[in-house]
């Protein structure tokens, strides 16, 4: 039997701006199980990133989490005193960027870097202790330990992102969000980093969200996908499900919508239409003005998730 280790209960995140407030989460509730991989999927500014950031309360100004819950092994982060937070961050819950370079730091070595974190987050423990740390975590990412020494600069973009992930994971965290961790990195060596991802995943029993653009990423790595679609979860199911049996509108758009050399697709359809704007989202459902299967209940009603063979599916469709 699995456990959960975030429960995330109707979860609203806004920012509000001169002209009104961007609902950039718009009530998501989503439960993670220990150890699974959940890809979170959806067009630019549908609020993945939003959604990550709010799990560590690191919100860029002026956002702010409105309301919900975010249980993490039972406990609410939104309500925790800043102090648990930190305790949190880094030691329990890391979470990797696209770009690797604005994340390290370029005046230092990345052996300094790795025994700096390890020796802010753990009391007590000495340099010494701390490289061969750093060495054995350098070990599993498949990177030889005299590199320490070297300097971000003197590395290539798949070798810092690598880098970037043992330093997520140096202090031992349960829960690692990625964030579009492979957008600077080629094919090549973007495959090589999803394979150790899924290595370390089961290594550690990591639970990781993977949060992308790219279909083909999740499809590889995923247990469960997620689909964000204008602040709200379109769908949520097994990442083969998804992909083969999608039942949102939304997501057979955005499937149909990706070239797929293993489905037979005759023809790519880009999706019609443009994203909602999230100051002023539309009536009912969020997806009904680009909706080709749209019904008179979905202009005035947002559909709750239903469960429709092992998908959870925000759709009226489905009722
Ligand atoms: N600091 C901010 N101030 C105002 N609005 C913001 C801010 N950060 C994000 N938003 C808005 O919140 C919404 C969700 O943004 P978010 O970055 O979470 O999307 P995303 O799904 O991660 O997109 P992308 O795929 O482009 O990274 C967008 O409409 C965005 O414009
Ligand atoms: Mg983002």
């Amino acid at each position: 039997m699995n456990n959960t280790i975030l429960d995330i209960q109707d979860l609203k995140v806004e920012f509000p701006i001169n002209i009104g407030t961007v609902r950039a989460v718009d009530g998501v509730s989503l439960k993670l199980n220990q150890g699974e991989v959940m890809g979170l999927v959806g067009e630019s500014g549908c609020g993945k990133s939003t959604l990550g950031f709010s799990i560590l309360r690191l919100l860029r100004p002026p956002g702010r989490i409105a309301s919900g819950r975010i249980l993490y092994h039972g406990r609410d982060i939104v309500s925790m005193d800043e102090k648990e937070v930190l305790k949190l961050r880094g030691r329990r819950i890391a979470m990797i960027f696209q770009d690797p370079l604005t994340s390290l730091n370029p005046l230092f070595s990345i052996g300094r870097q790795f025994v700096e974190t390890l020796q802010t987050h753990e009391k007590g423990i000495n340099k010494k202790q701390a490289i061969l740390q750093a060495e054995s975590m350098l070990e599993s990412l498949g990177i030889s330990k005299e590199r320490l020494q070297e300097f971000p600069h003197q590395m290539s973009g798949g070798m810092r992102q690598r880098i970037m992930i043992g330093m997520g994971l140096i202090l031992n965290p349960d829960l690692l969000i990625a964030d579009e961790p492979t957008t600077s990195l080629d094919v090549i060596v973007e495959a090589q980093f999803l394979d150790l991802l899924a290595d370390l995943c089961r290594q550690y029993n990591l639970t990781i969200i993977l949060i992308t653009h790219n279909l083909g990423n999740v499809a590889q790595l995923a247990d469960r996908i997620t689909v964000m679609y204008g602040g709200t979860l379109a769908e949520v199911g097994l990442s083969g499900d998804i992909f083969h049996t999608p039942l949102h509108p939304y997501t057979q758009g955005l499937l149909a919508s990706i070239p797929n050399i293993k489905l037979d697709q005759p023809e790519l359809s880009p999706m019609e239409g443009s994203p909602p704007d999230l100051v002023n989202p539309p009536t009912g459902c969020v997806f009904h003005p680009r909706c080709p299967q749209v019904m008179d209940i979905c202009t005035r009603q947002r559909p709750p998730a239903f469960q429709k063979n092992g998908h959870q599916v925000s759709c009226w469709l489905y009722r």
